[in-house]
């Protein structure tokens, strides 16, 4: 009788121990088996008394049922768990991949360029690497004037060159200037250059890598209408009609007059202010636009190009700047651009 008892704790132990369907039909065979234990009960029988044969009989038989449901059962659970763990709810919306797209400034570079197409300007770009010659003296900043001040410069470890001087990242899309009036030899030039620009700066409305937008226009001529109605006609393209634009005197030394462009601001709509207290951006209801000018002759005669007979005008802004003043964008800091915050970039 004990025995029988001890089998089914044997066999409730080995089917805990179940992990899989194959490991229950080992026990199958184990117990209920031609040569199982549950057979082993019933052999005994012959050797008991009549009076014990009846009770050890019952016992065994309900022993053997109880076993045969036992094993079923464990059979079932891990049949459940298994169907539990491949489950696939067709219902569930699918995977979604996450999609690239271009930075903010490569739609504004596509934008900008669209709107000087109109007016017949060809799209270049120059060095990011390159000459104090073209960066500079060929701008007429001699070395050692202290214009080049203005234009704080990472200088490159590498060897000088006799005729154009030290290395450097380019501090302004200007060094493109002269290098545009040998290329193309003669008169006209309509171009406008796209590249990045270096100085050490990091605070709200700067960042050391930059981009500038040049453009540059000679022919015969040409003169300051032509560059105030340009600018004008830029501005209302990508700003919209209702933002302003105003020169301001200012001094450059590869240009002569020289202008700076403010354009209304469009984080408080040229007030200056934002309930109270003073706009972040513009402190004073303007922004800075471009710096622009009347080609220098010096630069002309730099480039070959006769100032006698040809005049032309040149300007540069800030490609991060104007993404900031655009409409519907006001950013307050410039430096998300470049934060690699996919919170921002997902919105482009
Ligand atoms: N190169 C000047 C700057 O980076 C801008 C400029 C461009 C001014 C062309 C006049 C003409 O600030």
């Amino acid at each position: 009788m004990q025995e029988i008892e001890q089998l089914l704790d044997k066999l409730k132990n080995d089917l805990t121990n179940a992990k899989s369907l194959f490991d229950v039909e080992q026990i199958k065979i184990k117990y209920l088996g031609r040569n199982g234990l549950v057979n082993g009960l019933f052999q005994k029988i012959g050797r008991l008394s009549d009076k014990e044969r009846k009770e050890y009989g019952q016992k065994a038989n309900l022993a053997k049922k109880e076993i045969s449901f036992l094993i079923r059962k464990r059979e079932e659970e891990i049949i459940k768990n298994k169907e539990k763990q491949t489950f696939i709810d067709i219902t569930l919306p699918g995977k979604k991949y996450s999609r690239g797209s271009l930075h903010i400034v490569s739609y504004a570079v596509e934008e900008i360029s669209r709107i000087f197409e109109k007016l017949g300007f060809i799209r270049l770009t120059y060095p990011e690497v390159e000459w104090e010659y073209f960066a500079f003296e060929s701008l007429n900043m001699p070395k050692g004037h202290p214009a080049r001040d203005d234009f704080e410069t990472f200088f490159i470890d590498a060897p000088d060159s006799p005729r154009y001087g030290r290395m450097m990242l380019s501090p302004h899309t200007s060094s493109g200037q002269v290098r545009e009036m040998l290329r193309v030899g003669q008169p006209p030039i309509r171009m406008i250059s796209i590249g990045k620009c270096y100085r050490p700066n990091w605070d709200t409305t700067h960042t050391p890598m930059f981009h500038q937008f040049e453009a540059l226009c000679v022919d015969k001529n040409i003169n300051i209408v032509n560059l105030k109605a340009t600018i004008d006609f830029f501005a209302k393209e990508f700003f919209g009609k209702d933002r302003q634009i105003r020169l301001r005197p200012h001094h450059f030394q590869f240009t002569e007059p020289s202008f700076e462009v403010d354009i209304s601001c469009g984080v408080c709509g040229g007030k200056g202010e934002i309930n109270g207290n003073k706009c972040r951006i513009c402190k004073s209801g303007w922004l800075e636009l471009a710096g622009a000018g009347m080609v220098h002759p010096n630069v002309l005669k730099e480039g070959k190009i006769d100032p006698e007979k040809y005049t032309g005008w040149a300007f540069a802004f800030g490609l991060e700047r104007i993404m900031m003043m655009k409409e519907g964008l006001s950013l307050d800091d410039i430096r998300v651009m470049y934060s690699g915050d996919i919170r921002f970039l997902e919105q482009f």
